[in-house]
């Protein structure tokens, strides 16, 4: 007789075997400090919550200009590199594997995190939700970001493929892409805040083309069954929610299917905040 699978059973994923169901959602804790290198604070909080499970990391910045939060880590230089070595090992010591998730703020940031410099985006469009930014310079309003020219998307699909090697030299068993949550994919993806005429705005394919491409660019690094993504299609957080997004998620996770990727990572939006543009079907 075989028996269910239940949360204690193994799993397949791809070429990994996890020894259980059970999966740690990526959890921003803000603990890297200025210089955003991970550190033995961390490397408890990863090992306590190890027990031969899957770990998705917190936020991890690719670059500089993604930056958006107060004391989130990166994976942009030499030192987060090798600092992330002693949380990937202590997670295996333990059993554990481990997906570094890879974020791009996006306009969701301050030009207190970036010398003044205006945070960017798809399109000069602001999150006007009445919320405010915690800064390194305090609680402000939320800024107008810089359109990305056209050329900056291209150097922000190159950000990512280092990210993802950095990633692999870290020790890491594969990489979430962080396109959920109102972060510059998504604000790439949906319509409320990509208004650019280019090939990376206007119609669904091309609102869909930066994502695909840094799906493409990590591809170069890690095999497909070692990458996820994460979207949210129902999120308001971050002033997020278009219209159409019932196409544009359909469209973008079949478009994902055809990558055979290790798993999609999908937000109902219900605990994070629902944009309420449909309706919840329980
Ligand atoms: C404090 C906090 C930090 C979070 N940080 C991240 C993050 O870094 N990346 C991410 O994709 N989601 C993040 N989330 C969302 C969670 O992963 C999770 O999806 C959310 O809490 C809703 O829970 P549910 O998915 O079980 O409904 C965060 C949530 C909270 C409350």
């Amino acid at each position: 007789m075989t028996s269910s699978p239940h949360l204690l059973s193994p799993f397949s994923l791809g070429d990994l075997t996890l020894e259980n169901r059970v999966v740690l959602a990526p959890l921003t804790r803000a603990r890297s400090g200025v210089d955003r290198i991970p550190n033995e604070l961390m490397a408890e909080y990863y090992a306590q919550r190890t027990t031969d499970n899957l770990l998705i990391s917190e936020a991890t910045v690719v670059s500089p200009q993604g930056i958006g939060w107060q004391d989130t880590p990166g994976i942009y230089n030499d030192a987060q590199t090798e600092a992330w070595k002693a949380i990937t090992n202590r997670v295996h010591e333990a059993g554990g594997t481990i997906f570094l998730q890879l974020w791009h703020c996006g306009r969701a940031s301050h030009s207190s995190f970036h010398g003044g410099e205006l945070p960017v985006s798809a399109s000069a469009v602001k999150i006007d939700n009445g919320d405010q930014i915690h800064t390194p310079t305090g609680k402000h309003d939320y800024e107008t970001p810089r359109a990305l020219s056209t050329e900056d998307v291209v150097a922000v699909v190159e950000d990512y493929r280092m990210a993802a090697e950095r990633a692999k030299a870290a020790g890491f068993d594969g990489v979430e892409i962080h396109s959920a949550n109102g972060y510059l994919l998504d604000q790439f993806l949906q319509f409320k805040t990509n208004q650019r005429t280019d090939r990376y705005g206007g119609n669904l394919e091309n609102r869909c083309r930066l994502l695909l491409e840094v799906v493409e660019a990590v591809q170069t690094v890690w095999p497909a069954s070692r990458v996820g993504v994460r979207l949210s299609p129902n999120g308001a957080f971050n002033d997020m929610g278009s219209p159409d997004y019932r196409e544009t998620f359909l469209h973008i996770a079949q478009q994902l299917d055809t990558y055979k990727l290790g798993y999609l990572h999908v937000m109902d939006g219900l605990a994070f905040g629902f944009h309420d543009l449909g309706r919840v079907i329980n």
